[in-house]
């Protein structure tokens, strides 16, 4: 792998025990995946956030490092945390936790990166360029920043973002290439989508037929980003989808090769046995929304559904901290929050821990929050359209 002079300088430590650590680490992985070289990064988003993750051992590498100098070269941001981390307390979130949670996100100040929790950064002011090269880490962002916006990521690790964001560069393959963003199955959609859910669910059941190829979707008509980023993410959860293409739809459908492709069909009974599959339990004891965190558009849509409602159980909907004041203003966090419910920043369901704080059943609109739920929070999944969700909860 071909290094500059300077990249040298930095892996023989001139420039500091902690960033020849992190690059270090670059140029290995680089040299696994047959990286000709490394090239500068836009931003990047970091995972590995949340206590419930990364336990002690993390907490203590981040501000061991953090104390040892290391600070970010480029736009920064964070994945979920593991609490709000402002109304944690009120939202019962255990105090230990929250300590533990508060000693990261110093650490992370501290490098300089923006500590904005988000699994969605590009409605949050980390919005990248087509064909720009960063380095990402939360599936669904990643799924999204490729797809959607053309922009060109791996999916990277913890360690790997971080060394990126570090040292500003990451090596290059992958999905950096050209080459290497072909579709390599073709998704044919035979049937009408229309919540959210229905996105999710289509991308669940693609996911665990395709695992990590490319698909190139032909019959979604007029989808939106908030639909387009439940698709990627649950594909992204049940498969290792990192890149899809949407005819007519997603910048780089129209530039890719898409001859002799196999052909997989979905129509309303795979949509149907999806919604099936995914539900294991019956009335939750808490409906969360905003998996990948919700936009202004999905709060206004359960703010007008809650309007001069009364919930006789908990609704959450995760967002940004910027989204949520955003919502402030627009007076949808004063409709919800009247109804009761909460416009929960910085978190979500999964890396949270909800089981913890005595929930068993939770209700979720989204693919793969219905995927991760049983496993990383011990919950039985009610997976239904926000209308139904909703209703639930009355
Ligand atoms: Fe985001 Fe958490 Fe879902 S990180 S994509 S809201 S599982």
């Amino acid at each position: 792998m071909y290094l500059t002079k300077e990249e040298e300088k930095i892996l023989d430590g001139e420039h500091g025990e902690v960033i020849a650590r992190m690059f270090r680490l670059l140029v290995r992985l680089g040299e696994i995946y047959g990286a000709d070289r490394m090239i500068p990064v836009g931003s990047v988003q970091v995972a590995g956030v949340s206590y419930k993750s990364i336990g002690d051992p993390g907490t203590e590498f981040l501000e061991d490092i953090a104390s040892k100098g290391a600070r970010v070269k480029v736009l920064t941001y964070l994945n979920p945390a593991g609490m709000d981390l402002e109304n944690w307390e009120k939202l019962g979130f255990p105090e230990g936790f929250a300590k533990n949670q508060l000693r990261i996100m110093n650490a992370f100040r501290q490098m300089g990166i923006v500590v904005t929790s988000t699994c969605t950064p590009y409605l949050a002011g980390n919005l990248p360029r087509f064909r720009e090269h960063i380095a990402w880490s939360e599936s669904s962002a990643v799924s999204f920043a490729n797809s959607v916006i053309g922009a060109r990521t791996n999916r990277e690790g913890g360690p790997s973002a971080l060394s990126a964001a570090i040292c500003g560069v990451t090596p290059n393959y992958g999905l950096h290439l050209w080459e290497n963003r072909q579709p390599t199955v073709k998704v044919k959609v035979d049937v009408d989508l229309g919540y959210n859910s229905d996105y999710g669910a289509l991308g669940w059941y693609v996911g665990k037929q395709v695992k990590n190829k490319i698909p190139y979707f032909t019959g979604i008509k007029n989808a939106n980003t908030d639909q387009l980023k439940s698709l990627g993410a649950a594909m992204a959860a049940s498969g290792a989808v990192a890149l899809y293409h949407v005819e007519d739809l997603t910048p780089e459908a129209d530039l890719v090769e898409k001859k002799n492709l196999e052909t997989i069909t979905v129509t309303r009974k795979e949509i149907k046995e999806t919604y099936d599959k995914l539900n294991t339990g019956e009335q939750p004891d808490i409906v969360i929304f905003g998996c990948p965190h919700a936009s202004l558009r999905e709060i206004s849509a359960l703010a007008g559904r809650l309007e001069g409602k009364h919930l006789k159980k908990p609704v959450w909907i995760c967002t940004s901290r910027m989204i949520k004041e955003a919502a402030i203003r627009m007076g949808y966090d004063a409709v919800i929050t009247k109804a009761g419910g909460s416009i929960v920043a910085d978190t979500c369901m999964v890396v949270s821990p909800i089981e913890k704080m005595g929930y068993k059943t939770t209700g979720v609109n989204s693919g793969k929050a219905a995927n991760y739920l049983p496993g990383f929070c011990k919950q039985n999944v009610v997976f239904a359209n926000i209308d139904d969700l909703v209703e639930e909860q009355l």
